[in-house]
């Protein structure tokens, strides 16, 4: 084991160390569901090499992913959903800096990745999409890694990533280590098949802020932040428990309040961050009121406006009728009701 990594460069040759870069695919082909944080990760103890300031806690989105194609080819191009992108766009420039981490030089690819959930509006496609990235390139590769070496690889694409190679619950260890090898994620092994997700995307727009850049300016500048490892190491612990019993009002509550703090620590950055329209405000009023009369429902938001309902399959229809957009994800059965 080495003691201290400094660069991605490094990190990534540690891992890879003993895998071959000979191709003899033409094409391959992965997919990895989006995940939704219920213990948020919103901080880095290294911008390098993504490392968390806490552990995070998630569930997966079933069907709600993205999946890439990987093709040989004799130049560079990204495709993403049907649309060619410019070598400047952002989101190349991210994928193909990420991928030059790792390939060797002479070889270039057309990368097709396609998302079942919008690009960039708060719900998490760069989890899924830099999952679906190392799926693929694991595959072309033929490495057979294990998903926490998996889990490792993509965290440096985006630290979410790292959650996005299991279904349902999903725990990312923040790790101790400066090196970053014990900063991984795996699975619960939780399974509670009447927990559903509704999205309610009301805004598709690409957001103001990158979720990178928003993190590193709370982090940065919020007086408030200095409390946040504690919360969320408390939050942590009880939500755990909470899962353990299937207690989901329990789990409603610490997820929501969660979410709430993060963006609570948003809006006390300077300058101040706010990624909710004036109908993630409606929509969270209507959530408060529905439960005053009764209705165990909970919501998470992350960094975008939409919303994302928790809530059990004996209330779907009930909320079905509330929220007429609203598409039902079931995380256990991996595919959408
Ligand atoms: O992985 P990133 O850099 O897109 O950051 C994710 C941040 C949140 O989605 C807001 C929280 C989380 O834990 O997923």
């Amino acid at each position: 084991m080495i003691k201290r990594m400094v660069n991605k460069e490094q990190f990534i040759n540690h891992i890879l160390s003993k895998q071959s870069f000979d191709i003899t695919k033409d094409t391959v082909s992965a997919y990895a569901p989006s995940n939704i944080a219920l213990i948020k990760y919103w901080g880095k103890r290294d911008i390098q090499l993504n490392l968390p300031v806490t552990s995070s806690l998630s569930v997966s989105l079933g069907s709600k992913g993205t999946t890439t194609r990987v093709r040989v080819s004799k130049k560079d191009e990204f495709i993403l959903n049907d649309c060619l992108l410019n070598a400047t766009d952002p989101i190349a420039k991210r994928a193909w800096g990420f991928i030059n981490l790792i390939r060797k030089s002479g070889q270039y690819f057309s990368i097709e990745t396609t998302n079942t959930i919008p690009t960039a509006a708060g719900l998490a496609s760069s989890a899924s999409g830099f999952a679906a990235l190392v799926l693929a390139l694991n595959e072309l590769y033929q490495w057979n890694l294990d998903e926490k070496s998996l889990s490792l690889i993509a965290r440096l694409g985006s630290g979410s990533a790292a959650r996005s190679f299991w279904q349902g619950f999903v725990l990312w260890h923040k790790g101790e280590l400066e090196n970053g090898l014990d900063s991984y994620a795996e699975s619960m092994h939780i399974d509670w098949p009447e927990f559903r997700i509704g999205l309610l995307i009301h805004d598709e727009k690409q957001k103001e802020h990158s979720s990178r850049d928003a993190m590193n300016i709370t982090q940065e500048t919020s007086p408030f932040y200095a409390q946040w490892p504690e919360l969320v190491k408390s939050d942590l612990a009880n939500i755990k428990q909470a899962l353990d019993e299937k207690d989901f009002n329990r789990v409603g509550q610490i997820a929501e309040s969660n979410a709430q703090a993060m963006h609570a620590l948003m809006w006390s950055a300077r300058p101040s961050i706010c990624f909710s329209s004036a109908h993630t405000f409606t929509l969270i009023r209507k959530i408060c009121d529905l439960r005053a009369q009764g209705i165990p429902v909970y919501f998470t938001q992350d960094a975008g406006p939409n919303v994302k309902l928790l809530f059990l399959a004996n209330d779907q229809s009930i909320l079905e009728k509330e929220f007429d957009t609203m598409h039902v994800i079931n995380p256990f059965e991996g595919k959408e009701q």
